[in-house]
């Protein structure tokens, strides 16, 4: 009986995990975690200040939050939809105990005001960044940046990109 419940709860597990990977998938983008230097490029890139706000969108393990509120000292809110990530972003930040600096969302960022973001950062496809373009002018504040990893927003003007080599990623700067 009790061998019969646990095996129930660990499928239902199983299931709930593979289907929000794949919602997310379909959403915006599969879970793919950004390399800590290169979380910590993009972070430079922003110029992210003591206090700022910065978001991040799709914030899977919680690299960026955690860095930008350790190392940075912003307020750092990620949004998250993928159970596993999700989980395990909560764990490291209950670890680096950080208190309400660093804070993650099970919500999808699509329906999130994103307006008093100073800083807004991603790493997700171009549909995704496309989609977002008309968000990020819909709600973003005068002056707040974007900072998007591997993809730019179609339409849009950088600020800069950086690119070191050919092998790096580049990295998209925009200020709204
Ligand atoms: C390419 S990963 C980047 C993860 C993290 N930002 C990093 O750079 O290490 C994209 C993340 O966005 C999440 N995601 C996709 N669509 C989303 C949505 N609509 N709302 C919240 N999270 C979403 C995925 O689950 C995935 O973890």
């Amino acid at each position: 009986m009790i061998g019969t419940l646990l095996w129930t709860v660990a499928l239902l597990v199983v299931f709930i995990v593979a289907a929000t990977a794949a919602w997310a998938g379909w959403r915006a983008a599969p879970y793919v975690p950004t390399r800590q230097h290169d979380v910590e490029r993009m972070l430079r890139i922003a110029d992210l200040k003591p206090g700022e706000k910065v978001v991040d969108l799709g914030a899977g393990d919680g690299r960026f939050i955690l860095t930008a509120a350790r190392d940075y000292h912003a307020l750092a809110v990620g949004y998250e939809i993928s159970l596993l990530p999700y989980m395990v972003a909560k764990i490291r930040l209950w670890r680096a105990r950080l208190g309400g600096s660093a804070t993650i969302v099970m919500k999808d960022f699509f329906y999130e005001n994103l307006s008093d973001a100073d800083v807004v950062v991603c790493f997700l496809t171009p549909a995704a960044m496309k989609k977002l373009g008309e968000k990020f002018r819909r709600e973003l504040r005068s002056g707040t940046r974007i900072v998007s990893f591997a993809f730019s927003i179609a339409g849009w003007q950088p600020v800069s990109k950086d690119k070191p080599n050919p092998r790096t990623m580049a990295v998209w700067l925009y200020r709204v």
